[in-house]
C-alpha cells in the first residue's frame, strides 16, 4: 500500500478584486460565503484523511488565504494540528493589506510557520500596472509585522518582466527587498497568462534579452545579499527553503483540498472544478466535489520527474528519474558546460540554470 501523503495544500480562494495579470482560481464577491467554505474545506479533509501520512508540510494558498481571517481558519488548523509531523512546517500566503499585528500574531498562535506576501514590486507605477492593492508602506508594514509576530520564515514575491519594468526599477526592487531582512524571496517572471485582463489589453512580454538580463541581476543582486539560489525563481537564507515547494520538485504525492486544488497520489492526479457554490453543495451533501481525475502513465512521471527535478540546485538522480528522451544530448551538453554529471547524478551548470528551458528541450520531447 502507498504511505500516506506528507503534505497537503488547501486552496482559499477569495480576493477583493482580480489582479490585472492573475488566472488563478479566484472568487471576488462571495465574501459572504466564507463560513460555508472553511466548513466545506474541513468536511473534505475529513472525507480525504486516509489518504494522509503526518503531515511535514501544509501550505494555505490562494487567493487570499488571509481575507479568511484568523478565525475561519482555526477550525481547519486544529484539525490539521494532530495530523502534523513535529516540525512541520505550516505556511501560508498573505497579502499585505490584509494583515494587521494581531491577527499575524493570531495566525501565528494557529500553528502558522511561514508567511509568504505578495508583494509584487515596491514601484507605484508597476503596483498600479498590476492593479495591486497594496501600497510600498503597507507592504514594509506587512513584512515587519510578520517578523515580530514570530514565524519561523518570512517571504516575499515578486515580479520581473512587468511591462513598463526599467532597469532601474529592478535596482530599486532589489534595494528594497534586500533592505527588508526576510528569509525568502520568490521572484518569478510575470506570465501573461490567457484571459487576463493584461492579455486583453495587448500587454506584451518584455524581448528575450531584456528577460534575461532582467533574471541575471535579480539572482545577482540576492547572492550578494546571502540568499541562495535554490530554484530557478526562490532564493533563501540557509535554512529557509520552502519545504512544500520542495515536496512538489521531487515530485512528491500531495494532497490538495479546496476549489481547483490539484492533488498527485499513488501515480493518479487529480484537480477539483472551480466555483465556490457547487464545492459546498456537494460537501454540503456528502459527496465529493466534482473533479477531473488523470492516470499518470510511466512516461509522464518521468518526464516531470526531469522538469521538477532540474528546477532545483540539487542533484537529480537518473537512477530514480528514469533515462531523458534523448540521452544522447547529455554528453553535448555536459560538453557545453550546461550540465554536470557524478555517476547517474545530474544537475544543471549555474550556466545551464539560465536557460533551463533550452537544456530541458533538448533532453526531453514535450518539455516546455
Ligand atoms: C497564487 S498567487 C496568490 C498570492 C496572493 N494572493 C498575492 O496576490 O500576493 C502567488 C504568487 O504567484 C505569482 N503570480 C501570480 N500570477 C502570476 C503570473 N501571471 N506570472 C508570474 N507569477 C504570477 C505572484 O508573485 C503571487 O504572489
Ligand atoms: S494575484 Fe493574488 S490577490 Fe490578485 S487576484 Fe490573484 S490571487 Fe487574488
Amino acid at each position: 500500500m502507498t504511505p500516506g501523503a506528507s503534505h497537503l495544500y488547501a486552496h482559499l480562494p477569495f480576493c477583493a478584486s482580480r489582479c490585472g495579470y492573475c488566472a488563478f482560481v479566484v472568487e471576488v464577491g462571495a465574501l459572504d460565503r466564507r463560513d460555508a467554505y472553511a466548513a466545506a474545506l474541513r468536511a473534505e479533509l475529513a472525507a480525504e484523511s486516509g489518504r494522509l501520512g503526518p503531515l511535514e508540510t501544509v501550505y494555505l494558498g490562494g487567493g487570499t488565504p488571509t481575507l479568511m481571517r484568523p478565525h475561519r481558519l482555526r477550525g481547519l488548523l486544529e484539525d490539521l494540528a494532530p495530523r502534523l509531523a513535529p516540525g512541520a512546517e505550516v505556511s501560508i500566503e498573505a497579502n499585505p493589506e490584509t494583515v494587521d499585528g494581531d491577527q499575524l500574531r493570531e495566525l501565528r498562535a494557529l500553528g502558522i510557520t511561514r508567511v509568504s506576501l505578495g508583494a509584487q514590486s515596491f514601484q507605484p507605477h508597476l503596483l498600479a500596472a498590476l492593479d495591486r492593492a497594496a501600497t510600498p508602506a503597507q507592504v514594509r508594514r506587512a513584512v515587519a509585522c510578520a517578523q515580530d509576530a514570530g514565524f519561523a520564515s518570512v517571504s516575499v514575491d515578486l515580479l520581473f518582466g512587468v511591462p513598463g519594468q526599467t532597469p532601474q526599477d529592478l535596482e530599486a526592487d532589489l534595494a528594497a527587498v534586500t533592505g527588508l531582512g526576510v528569509d525568502h524571496v520568490s521572484w518569478y517572471e510575470l506570465e501573461i497568462k490567457p484571459g487576463t485582463a493584461l492579455e486583453r489589453m495587448g500587454a506584451e512580454p518584455p524581448d528575450e534579452d531584456r528577460a534575461a538580463d532582467a533574471y541575471e541581476r535579480v539572482v545577482e543582486g540576492l547572492e550578494a545579499a546571502g540568499f541562495r539560489w535554490y530554484e530557478t525563481a526562490n532564493f533563501a537564507r540557509p535554512g529557509h527553503e520552502c519545504r512544500h515547494s520542495l515536496a512538489y520538485w521531487s515530485a512528491a504525492d500531495y494532497l490538495g483540498i479546496g476549489v481547483g486544488a490539484v492533488s498527485t497520489a499513488g501515480g493518479v492526479r487529480w484537480r477539483n472544478a472551480a466555483g465556490v457554490d457547487r464545492y459546498i453543495a456537494a460537501l454540503d451533501a456528502g459527496e465529493a466535489p466534482r473533479r477531473e481525475t488523470e492516470t499518470l502513465d510511466a512516461d509522464t512521471r518521468r518526464r516531470e520527474r526531469w522538469m521538477l527535478g532540474l528546477r532545483v540546485d540539487r542533484d537529480l538522480d537518473i537512477g530514480w528519474a528514469g533515462a531523458p528522451d534523448h540521452p544522447e544530448a547529455l554528453e553535448r551538453l555536459e560538453a557545453g558546460g550546461l550540465v554536470r554529471r557524478s555517476g547517474s547524478r545530474i544537475a544543471l551548470t549555474r550556466r545551464g540554470r539560465f536557460i533551463q528551458n533550452a537544456v530541458l528541450q533538448e533532453l526531453m520531447e514535450y518539455a516546455s
